[in-house]
Formats: structure tokens, C-alpha cells, sequence
């Protein structure tokens, strides 16, 4: 690949401009950066690198869609009777959902702060530590939801069930624990006349 680079720049001729991008080109290739693309790192192909807070979006869009699938099927796992057909279609949506999750998780997307009050994202870095553990994981995920797509309807109480353990697998490891803002008794006893002045 070097000599093929090296070829074409001696073709252009040997100015120090050439020269001097072949080496930035060399660099690149040292750091793995540039692979086989045209090495600019804002182009199409980069989107994890140039989109970060889109891809927190889509795939928190992604996670609240299979949410919403998922009420029918955790209703049906509690006992709650269901549309045997319709819950296999929802089941069959998780699983294709399930199968992009773990490429919208690059590492720029990294963007953990224990400290922010509202998060930019919930995902732990820990993903990017166990990157394979977390591929596992949504690849059992999209098992059980295709178990659950093929489930006769006397399995398929259970199959949901295991569909949504699948979830909680993942979220207990990888993702932030959500704790919405608590009111203290302070606040509930907060004298809210006491802003207005009498009359
Ligand atoms: C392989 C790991 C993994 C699997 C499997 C998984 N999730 Fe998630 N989920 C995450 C991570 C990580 C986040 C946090 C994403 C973020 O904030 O950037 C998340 C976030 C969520 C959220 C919160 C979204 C928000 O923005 O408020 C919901 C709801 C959710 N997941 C539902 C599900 C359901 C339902 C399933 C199973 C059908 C599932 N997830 C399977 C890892 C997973």
C-alpha cells in the first residue's frame, strides 16, 4: 500500500508539497487512522467520529422504540392474555432492532459524566472496556427475541419473559442506573406565601 502511494506521488512528480503529504499519509497509516478511505475524517464514512450526540439520540430512539414493543409481551409474561400473532411481530421488530445495537455504540460515543445533573447519555464507559462482553449481550438479546418470534403460543408467556431478562442483563451491567430528582421534605415544607408579599 505504501509503495502503491509512493508510485503515484513520484508520478506527480517530486515536489516538496507531495513529499510532505506522502509523509502525513505514512503517519496516518502508522496510526491506523486513515483505513483505506480517503483519509479525511469528516467525511461520510465517519460518522461515529463527526455525529456522536446523533448516534446517543438514534440509539436512545432505537432503546425507547423496543420499550414501547415491549409493554404488550411483559403484560403477556405477567399472565394478561395477548394476540399470539401480534406479539411474535413485536418480537420480531426487537430482534432486527437488537441486531444494530452494538454499532451504534462507537467509542466516540463515550460520553459518560457521573456528575452532569441531566446526562448526555446513560451508557457506561464500561462498555468500551468489555466491548465483547457487551456485543454478547445484545446478541443473546437478539436471540431471545427471535425464540420468542418462533414461540408456539403456550411458550410464549415464557419467551417473553426471558426477552425482557435479556434486556435487564445488559442495562444492569452497561447502563446508568436512572434516578429521577427527588423532592425532600425541605421543598415540601417550603412556605410558598412567603414569595408573595401580603396585600
Ligand atoms: C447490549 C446491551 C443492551 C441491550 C441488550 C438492551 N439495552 Fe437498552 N440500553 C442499553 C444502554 C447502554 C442504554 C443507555 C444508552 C444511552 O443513554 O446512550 C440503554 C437504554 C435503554 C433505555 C433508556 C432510553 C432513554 O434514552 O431513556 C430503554 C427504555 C431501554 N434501553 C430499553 C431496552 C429494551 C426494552 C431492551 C430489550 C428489548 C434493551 N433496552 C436491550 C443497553 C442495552
Amino acid at each position: 500500500m505504501e509503495q502503491r502511494f509512493a508510485g503515484r506521488k513520484l508520478r506527480l512528480g517530486c515536489s516538496w508539497l507531495s513529499f510532505s503529504v506522502l509523509a502525513a499519509i505514512q503517519l496516518a497509516l502508522g496510526a491506523g487512522v486513515v483505513r483505506g478511505q480517503s483519509g479525511q475524517r469528516d467525511g461520510a464514512g465517519w460518522t461515529g467520529e463527526t455525529h456522536a450526540e446523533e448516534i446517543v439520540a438514534a440509539r436512545s430512539a432505537v432503546m425507547l422504540e423496543m420499550e414501547r414493543l415491549m409493554r404488550p409481551l411483559d403484560a403477556h409474561a405477567a399472565g394478561e392474555p395477548g394476540n399470539p400473532d401480534l406479539l411474535r411481530e413485536a418480537a420480531g421488530t426487537i430482534s432486527t432492532f437488537l441486531l444494530t445495537v452494538p454499532h451504534l455504540f462507537p467509542p466516540t460515543t463515550n460520553l459518560y459524566d457521573p456528575n452532569a445533573e441531566t446526562p448526555a447519555t446513560l451508557a457506561r464507559p464500561e462498555i468500551w472496556e468489555d466491548f465483547s462482553s457487551f456485543h454478547s449481550l445484545a446478541d443473546a438479546a437478539a436471540a431471545a427475541a427471535a425464540d420468542t418470534l418462533t414461540a408456539s403460543a403456550a411458550e410464549l408467556p415464557q419467551a417473553a419473559a426471558r426477552l425482557r431478562e435479556a434486556c435487564d442483563a445488559c442495562h444492569t451491567r452497561f447502563m446508568r442506573t436512572y434516578s429521577p430528582p427527588t423532592v425532600t421534605e425541605e421543598d415540601l415544607e417550603f412556605d410558598f406565601e412567603s414569595l408573595f408579599p401580603a396585600e
